[in-house]
């Protein structure tokens, strides 16, 4: 492993690519393998003991690219599997966690909607977190259904908006002023999300908090490549219609 080995990012499948965006804005010299798990997703769905068996295997193919860092592009295997995997593997694993700090100290006193997979709004990390910052007004709702969506190249439909209004109905009385994607599908569903509202919350997401931690980690190994070129990129797994290639290109 040296200052030229790739970093590997994994998710279940796109939603990593909203992260990606980010390191490859903050670290354009960075080589990067990229493991969709897309035979397996959705994770968010699953058993804490599926995440964590699943996020092992794509963390283990990724080490057989020699790669100097992870990054879990992933709130729901960040959740249920990070910790345990730091343990077992010696390179650097960077997680992702649902911005709601920097929500919360934007909004001290106002209301926060927290979108996020079923698996990421149980387990008891996300508990830990809205706990810890002693606010009472966070509204957590599961919407496994936007991965679907989005996996299959829905980025804004009829469908996706009235699935939304159906989640938000009982919280409609409510004006929400931040909105933090817990998910790394979710920042490509914020038209549908804004829509479902009636109204813009201000977004937040985990993306660009991993993207900079990422850059500490490798610039205090003395792993950052020097190379003044822009890195390659390797896609595992195939997706079809151009996804990737839309996804790249939505401004989020
Ligand atoms: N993109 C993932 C997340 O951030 C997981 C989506 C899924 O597979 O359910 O939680």
């Amino acid at each position: 492993m040296c200052k030229y080995s790739p970093v590997g990012i994994l998710d279940s499948g796109v939603g990593g690519i909203s992260v990606l965006k980010h390191i490859r804005k903050i670290l354009p010299s960075e080589n990067i393998i990229y493991f969709a798990d897309k035979e397996n997703a959705p994770y968010g769905t699953k058993k804490t003991d599926e995440i964590i068996k699943l996020t092992d295997q794509s963390i283990d193919f990724l080490t057989d690219f020699r790669c100097k860092a992870i990054v879990i592009a992933c709130n729901t295997a960040t959740s249920a599997a990070a910790d345990i995997l730091r343990r077992k593997y010696k390179l650097p694993i960077i997680g992702l966690e649902p911005a709601l700090k920097p929500a919360v100290k934007k909004y001290p006193s106002g209301k926060i909607l927290l979108l996020a997979t079923p698996a990421t709004v149980s387990l008891p990390k996300l508990r830990r977190l809205v706990n810890g910052l002693n606010k009472n007004d966070v509204v957590c709702i599961a919407a496994p259904k936007l991965v679907e969506f989005i996996e299959h190249g829905q980025i804004y439909s009829r469908e996706m908006v009235d699935y939304l209004k159906i989640l938000f109905a009982e919280y409609k009385s409510l004006k929400f002023d931040a909105c933090v994607l817990g998910c790394t599908h979710f920042p490509f569903a914020k038209k549908a999300i804004t829509e479902a509202l009636g109204y813009q919350p201000e977004f937040f997401d985990g993306g660009l908090g991993a993207a900079r931690h990422l850059f500490c980690i490798l610039d205090n190994r003395n792993l950052l490549n020097p190379d003044g070129q822009s890195g390659y990129m390797v896609w595992n797994n195939r997706y079809e219609n151009d996804l990737v290639r839309r996804l790249m290109n939505i401004n989020i």
